[in-house]
């Protein structure tokens, strides 16, 4: 297939993009680098011995977008490009609308006048707000907490009314549970601006050095030891999730949410031990106030995906850590 990934310089897409030039498929990638670097592409190179063209430009520049579409054949589209923080989601919410809805309108509508009408989406499992109980199932009532979450749910909304509106859109909505690990080679991994927001990151920082010591957010919450409990996603499960959502299109009605999640929930004291035994590091941690917004427990039921896509999750914690910690050992500062 010719594929467009927005957002394939990042770091869900460009382990699929990996994937996708294994599988012998066309990849070209628009990303503006907003939150990602070139550097990835001879990585990706190396890894697969093909590269994928890339085209540096912003989803929202609609002549820019109409200049891919017109040079480009193009049979589908993967939409990961996005602003993805949830903090700074709430002190730049503008910034967010734009990037993400209005960005994502402004591709589907270059999209719909090139009669390219095949699209799967980053969603995540934040549309599941605070309010139901885990396992998280995709019929479940939706909701958001924070403007990053808002983007997630709203542009669900417009692919189902999308879908709605014409049937020759075949649209998933693939709601990501915690993506952590990296590629086995230790070429390519998740690569955060600043001080990273999300778990993994943060802990493979601490044990590199980089950074003194964990803050866990609570210790109290009614889990089996009392920290946070989330479905953690090897990186290259979730990237062949979308190899099999790709080639499952023309099997979906319309729009789909579908969860990629193990249905396993792990705490992160679990976490930090985990990475403790694989890296041989100490991980120092101090117990800290809950973190505004975050809820005890998540995890997906992921028979939806088993049973629409074919697709399970292979990768256990043992691999998503060990992959994590080959990353973050052998690129101590990322890609620079
Ligand atoms: P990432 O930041 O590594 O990748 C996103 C990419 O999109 C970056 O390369 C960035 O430069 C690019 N981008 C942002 N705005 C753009 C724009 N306007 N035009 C073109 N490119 C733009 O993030 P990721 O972790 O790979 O996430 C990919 C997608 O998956 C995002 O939409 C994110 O919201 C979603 N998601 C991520 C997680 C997670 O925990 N990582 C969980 C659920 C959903
Ligand atoms: C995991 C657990 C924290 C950092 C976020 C987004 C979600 C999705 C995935 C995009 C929680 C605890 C964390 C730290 C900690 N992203 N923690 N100390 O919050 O499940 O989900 O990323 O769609 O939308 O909200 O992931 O990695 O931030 O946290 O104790 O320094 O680790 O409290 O229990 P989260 P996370």
């Amino acid at each position: 297939m010719n594929l467009l990934i927005t957002g394939g310089t990042g770091y869900i897409g460009s382990h699929t993009v990996v994937e996708l030039l294994k599988l012998g498929h066309d990849v070209a990638i628009v990303d503006n680098l907003a939150n990602s670097s070139t550097q990835v592409l001879p990585r990706i190179e190396q890894i697969t011995g093909l590269s994928p063209r890339f085209i540096e430009a912003d989803i929202c520049d609609r002549a820019a977008m109409d200049k891919v579409f017109s040079e480009n054949a193009i049979d589908a589209v993967i939409h990961f490009a996005g602003l993805k923080a949830v903090g700074e989601s709430n002190d730049i919410p503008l910034s967010y609308y734009h990037n993400n809805v209005s960005g994502t309108v402004t591709l589907l509508e270059v999209m719909a006048e090139h009669k390219v009408k095949n699209i799967v989406f980053s969603s995540s499992a934040t549309v599941y707000g605070e309010n139901n109980q885990s396992p998280l199932v995709e019929t479940m009532p939706t909701s958001a907490t924070n403007p990053y979450g808002q983007t997630k749910l709203m542009i669900e909304h417009i692919l189902f009314d999308l879908a709605k509106s014409d049937p020759e859109w075949s649209i998933a909505c693939l709601r990501y549970f915690n993506p952590i690990g990296a590629h086995e080679s230790g070429l390519i991994g998740e690569n955060p601006n600043g001080i990273p927001n999300n778990l993994l990151p943060y802990v493979a920082q601490v044990a590199v050095g980089r950074l003194a010591q964990l803050q866990i957010f609570g210790d109290d919450y009614d889990t089996i030891d009392g920290t946070g409990v989330r479905d953690y996603i090897h990186v290259v499960d979730l990237a062949l999730g979308h190899v099999k959502a790709l080639e499952s299109l023309d099997k979906i009605d319309g729009c789909q949410a579908i969860n990629l999640g193990t249905g396993n929930g792990t705490s992160v004291l679990q976490i930090v031990e985990q990475f403790k035994q694989t890296a041989e590091r100490d991980i120092p941690y101090q117990i800290a106030p809950r973190r505004a917004g975050d809820i005890a427990t998540v995890f997906a039921n992921a028979e939806l995906a088993n049973n629409l896509l074919g697709w399970q999750a292979e990768r256990g914690l043992v691999e998503m850590i060990t992959d994590t910690w080959r990353w973050q050992s052998q690129n101590p500062n990322g890609f620079e």
